[in-house]
């Protein structure tokens, strides 16, 4: 299982610090979550300050796009030290930008993903799915960290593992929001391949310790 922190429970003043903890804790990925105050109702960090982790770090860098108009900054953010940039399906008009949007992340050479919302059915990306690097399922509603799992993600996962084994695809299956050691394990048993944690790694007191309960 591969864990990715999310900093968005980090401590903003000391990020650097809390960057090691993870790093020496054993996770190989960190979460960078994006939020613009227009698709979510509040407000991260962008990509300059990604360039400043990508400085002190070489996890890799897992970006999730909470933003309106994806296609308006991605070469900010790989400029920045994206490995894979994530956005929401929800954010395009139709599925052309969609494929618009994925062609010209991958024609930037990192990896692309997409991200569904908690009400959106998991059906809407299976025509773009053999393009993907990874399917970003949101167990909660994006835009806050420390909220509930929502146990109908379990069903999506699921049904991804189902067809990406069946499809022989390469694509991995990311969970984010609300997970512990527990809802961890309900996702990992259903076929996920990466789990997004934030409160639960940030508010342990043994951050290594967390990150192997998940793993
Ligand atoms: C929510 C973010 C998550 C968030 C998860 O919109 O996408 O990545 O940081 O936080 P926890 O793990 O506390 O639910
Ligand atoms: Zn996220």
């Amino acid at each position: 299982m591969i864990i990715s922190p999310s900093v968005l429970s980090a401590n903003f003043a000391d990020l650097k610090t809390d960057i090691k903890k993870i790093e020496e804790g054993g996770a190989s990925w960190l979460h960078y979550d994006v939020m613009d105050g227009h698709f979510v109702p509040n407000i991260s960090f962008g990509y300059s300050i990604l360039g400043d982790v990508r400085k002190v770090t070489d996890l890799f860098l897992d970006v999730h796009l909470m933003i309106s108009d994806p296609k308006k900054y991605l070469n900010d953010f790989i400029k920045a030290g994206a490995d894979l940039i994530t956005f929401h399906y929800e954010s395009c008009d139709d599925l052309d930008q969609v494929k618009s949007v994925i062609t010209e992340i991958k024609n930037q050479g990192i990896k692309v993903g997409i991200s569904i919302k908690p009400n959106t059915d998991v059906e809407a990306i299976k025509p773009v799915l053999a393009d993907l690097d990874l399917v970003l399922v949101m167990s909660v509603e994006p835009g806050f960290g420390g909220q509930s799992f929502m146990p109908k993600a379990i069903d999506k996962i699921k049904t991804l593992r189902n067809w990406i084994d069946q499809g022989k695809m390469e694509c991995l299956i990311e969970v984010d929001g609300g997970i512990n050691e527990e809802t961890g394990k309900q996702c990992k048993e259903a076929g996920a391949d990466v789990l997004v944690a934030g409160s639960y790694i940030f508010k342990h007191e043994n951050t290594k310790e967390a990150i192997e309960s998940l793993k």
